[in-house]
């Protein structure tokens, strides 16, 4: 078992985020076989999330007894994604929201979002610091290793992370 802040992770295996693979259908199939302390939806636009978009609720779904689960959302805007973090908070009832900085599709990074953001380590901050202030839940951020095998940057992000209280 792990924990994230006080959530524990049991058993400490977690489905990861997949488009158009991690909908509510799935992640039920999965917690019925069992043996995954923590599911997480597919990353959603921050902006739809926040929007109450149907899509973006859709994908948002889960069960009751889906627990925990963490909502991933992605985008650029700091104030944006601070509140989709307090959508999931507060109107969906999430045990936590993640930050999708890891994904190379380019659906999320041509408009710069996900691993992109890596680029930027200073926007990075902007919204982690940004999402921090918006939700009391544990928030997390999943990152890749860097941009690209040349910008191998993410010890730095993280800590960078860290710092601002994810
Ligand atoms: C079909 C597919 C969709 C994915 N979608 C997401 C996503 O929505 N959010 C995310 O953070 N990562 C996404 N990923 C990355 C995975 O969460 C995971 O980090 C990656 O596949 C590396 O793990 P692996 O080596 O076990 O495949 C996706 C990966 C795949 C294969």
């Amino acid at each position: 078992m792990f924990h994230i802040r006080d959530i524990p992770i049991d058993p400490p295996l977690v489905l990861a985020p997949m488009e158009g693979v991690t909908d509510l259908t799935f992640r039920r199939l999965i917690r019925s076989i069992g043996g995954c302390g923590l599911t997480v939806t597919e990353f959603i636009p921050g902006k739809s999330l926040a929007q109450a978009h149907r899509t973006a609720l859709q994908m948002a779904a889960f069960d009751p007894d889906e627990r925990p689960v963490s909502v991933q959302v992605y985008g650029r805007d700091p104030d944006v994604l601070a509140d989709a973090a307090r959508y999931v908070e507060q109107e969906l009832g999430a045990d936590i929201v993640d930050l999708n900085m890891g994904c190379p599709s380019k659906k999320v990074c041509k408009n710069s979002g996900g691993s992109a953001l890596m680029k930027e380590p200073a926007l990075a901050r902007r919204i982690v610091s940004a999402m921090r202030a918006a939700t009391s839940l544990p928030f997390t951020v999943k990152m890749r290793a860097g941009w690209d095998r040349e910008h191998r940057n993410a010890p730095e992000i993280a800590a960078m992370c860290e710092g601002e209280g994810a």
